[in-house]
């Protein structure tokens, strides 16, 4: 299903703070303390001539995230990046004068951040992500699972030496259980969700986010026309907003946003017209999407910013998948996740039917970027569903 964004707020300037926190001034900060760190290369930016022509546009192009710092997917960037600027912070608290980013390496900074324990809630990447940025710098780390999180998921985590508790339920009870012992205990909560009160770390979490979409824009032949960016609570699709609103102006892509339809928070807050609380149903296959409530700084971006919100299903993400595995035309391969391929199963979905290209200006000249958000960060839920193992793949 596919809704163009008509609310209100469509079309408005971006609020200065977000504007600043997600523009290109901001993703050169953190490409340049991704400098400093051990592992990191630019992940690739994939070309897909072959689906492009099949699918009538000219030209598709994949960010491919599964090589991120050796995690796996694009969250990587986001809850690494925040823990370590909280402990840079944190040293500077302590010493009384600012300390660089650049300088998160100093022991000034460990000794700051072996006072500090951060904790989350996590569907497995954004978790992931924490606890390397924890362990990095020497923090303490206590990441809360739901009940679907997989035991490989959980035993990804827990190699950064991180405590895991799981929680009986969904996500969104694990972000309450998180949020409330983190209170008990004195921890920093580093959620990628926001809710009212707490945005700013949410913010920088989705501001580590930023450097894979400079590093696309900058290696695109042209700007892309269309992106199509999947969304669990929204804070990557609203870092894309926000980063091409910021980068590009006028010549921004136009952004649709895609929610698997079985947590479809994001397209039906964009219905109701405000941010709404989906009901939980059958889980989904994209589960790194599974999130029933937008997080509200995603939110505020994506009612300005986005231009339209679209739901699939998991038979389109399986597709997807497939169809990235088992490339035509001389296409490379690429490895996508459940919720990697979610952004190609919703272009799949419109460059098929007549009247959504239309809504969505999709012609024969469209220039599509698509994120790949993941690679099989769950090695045996990919073969099952590919039927080819990743490293078969690529
Ligand atoms: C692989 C993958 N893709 C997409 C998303 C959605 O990101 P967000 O929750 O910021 O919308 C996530 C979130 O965990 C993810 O892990």
């Amino acid at each position: 299903m596919l809704l163009r964004n008509t609310l209100a707020d469509h079309g408005r300037p971006l609020d200065p703070a977000d504007a600043a926190a997600l523009g290109p001034g901001a993703a050169a900060e953190v490409e340049r303390f991704l400098a400093t760190r051990e592992g990191h290369a630019e992940t690739p930016l994939v070309a897909l001539p072959g689906l492009a022509r099949r699918l009538g546009v000219a030209a598709l192009h994949v960010k491919d995230e599964g090589h991120r710092l050796g995690l796996g997917s694009f969250k990587a960037l986001g809850g690494a990046y925040a823990v370590i600027r909280l402990a840079v912070e944190a040293a500077s608290r302590r010493l009384g004068r600012p300390v660089a980013l650049a300088d998160w390496r100093r022991p000034e900074v460990a000794e700051a951040a072996a006072g500090l324990t951060v904790a989350c809630a996590t569907d497995g990447n954004h978790g992931r992500s924490v606890a390397q940025g924890a362990q990095l710098v020497g923090a303490g780390c206590v990441i809360f699972v739901h009940a679907g999180v997989s035991a490989a998921r959980c035993e990804a985590i827990a190699r950064f030496g991180a405590r895991l508790v799981r929680v009986a339920g969904s996500y969104d009870d694990s972000v309450v259980e998180a949020a409330r012992q983190a209170e008990a205990h004195g921890w920093t909560v580093v959620s990628d969700t926001a809710w009212p009160g707490y945005e700013r770390i949410p913010l920088l979490v989705m501001q580590g986010y930023t450097a894979l979409l400079a590093e696309a824009l900058r290696r695109l032949p042209a700007p892309p026309t269309h992106a199509f960016i999947q969304a669990g609570v929204g804070g990557i699709a609203a870092a894309g907003a926000a980063f091409f609103s910021e980068a590009l102006g006028d010549r921004r892509p136009h952004l649709t946003v895609v929610d698997p339809s079985r947590a479809a928070c994001l397209y039906e807050s964009a219905r109701a017209g405000h941010p709404v609380t989906v009901p939980h149903g059958a889980p989904t296959v994209m589960a790194m999407l599974e999130c029933h409530a937008p997080s509200l700084v995603a939110w505020r971006i994506l009612a300005r910013a986005a231009d339209a919100f679209m739901t699939v299903e998991d038979e389109d993400a399986v597709e997807a998948m497939r169809r990235l595995a088992r490339p035509v035309d001389g296409d490379p391969a690429v490895v996508a996740g459940e919720s990697g391929g979610a952004g190609l199963a919703a272009l799949l979905r419109v460059a098929g039917d007549a009247a959504q290209r239309e809504a969505l200006g999709l012609g024969p000249d469209a220039r599509v970027l698509l994120v790949n958000t993941e690679g099989a960060t769950d090695p045996a839920r990919y073969e099952e569903l590919v039927g080819l193992a990743p490293a078969a793949v690529a």
